[in-house]
């Protein structure tokens, strides 16, 4: 059945074909995709990418939630975000966020990452959630930290992103931790 997590302005919920422009509409923007560690440089790529989404969508022991962010008022496609399981490490979980540009700096992304933990600690029953960042992505580090994620460390200049050197900046939260925020 399609997932779907609702938020205070946001609904979050499964790739569809339909989602190819919106997908589109992030990759071909070089702005957007400076510090994004994903590759979707070409038509193949991005289609490859929505196949999937939509493919881990239909899995029933399911480890990869890549849904679409649209506003709960509109309907309108805000951006994709994802919660990623590695099948060889099922308890713990990594959770990315790309917002279109007019969508980034009003709260949306805080809403989407506490959501994700909410939603991976309580119904995944992970024991420790995670997101990484580029070290010149200061809104992405910053995110995470008004998450309560605990900066964990650097990894220094490990892989060539389109055109610098990329250091991954790594923030975690653990299930004792997030019990003892709800507090
Ligand atoms: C990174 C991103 C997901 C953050 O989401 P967002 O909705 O813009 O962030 P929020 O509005 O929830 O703000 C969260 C915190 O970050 C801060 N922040 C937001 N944009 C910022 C910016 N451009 N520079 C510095 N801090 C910023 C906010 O002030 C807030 O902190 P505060 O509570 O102390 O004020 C979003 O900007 C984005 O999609 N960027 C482009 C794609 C990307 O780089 N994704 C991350 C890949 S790892």
């Amino acid at each position: 059945m399609a997932l779907q997590l609702m938020t205070a302005r946001l609904i979050l919920e499964d790739l569809t074909e339909e989602d190819l422009p919106n997908i589109q509409k992030i990759a071909r923007n070089p702005d957007l995709m400076r510090y994004v560690l994903i590759w979707l440089e070409d038509d193949e790529q991005i289609a490859r990418f929505l196949q999937r989404g939509i493919e881990e969508a239909n899995k029933t022991d399911r480890t990869s939630f890549m849904l679409s962010a649209r506003v709960l008022e509109t309907g309108e496609f805000g951006g994709l975000t994802f919660l990623e399981i590695d099948p060889e490490i099922p308890t713990t979980g990594e959770v990315g966020i790309i917002l279109l540009p007019e969508y980034q700096a009003s709260g949306y992304g805080k809403e989407i990452l506490m959501k994700y933990m909410e939603f991976g600690f309580d119904t995944l029953s992970l024991h420790r959630v995670f997101g990484k960042c580029d070290a010149l992505n200061s809104a992405s580090a910053r995110l995470m930290e008004q998450c309560g994620m605990t900066y964990e460390g650097t990894i220094r200049e490990h892989v060539w992103l389109r055109d610098h050197w990329r250091s991954t900046r790594y923030y975690g939260m653990l299930a004792e931790e997030y019990a003892a925020r709800k507090k």
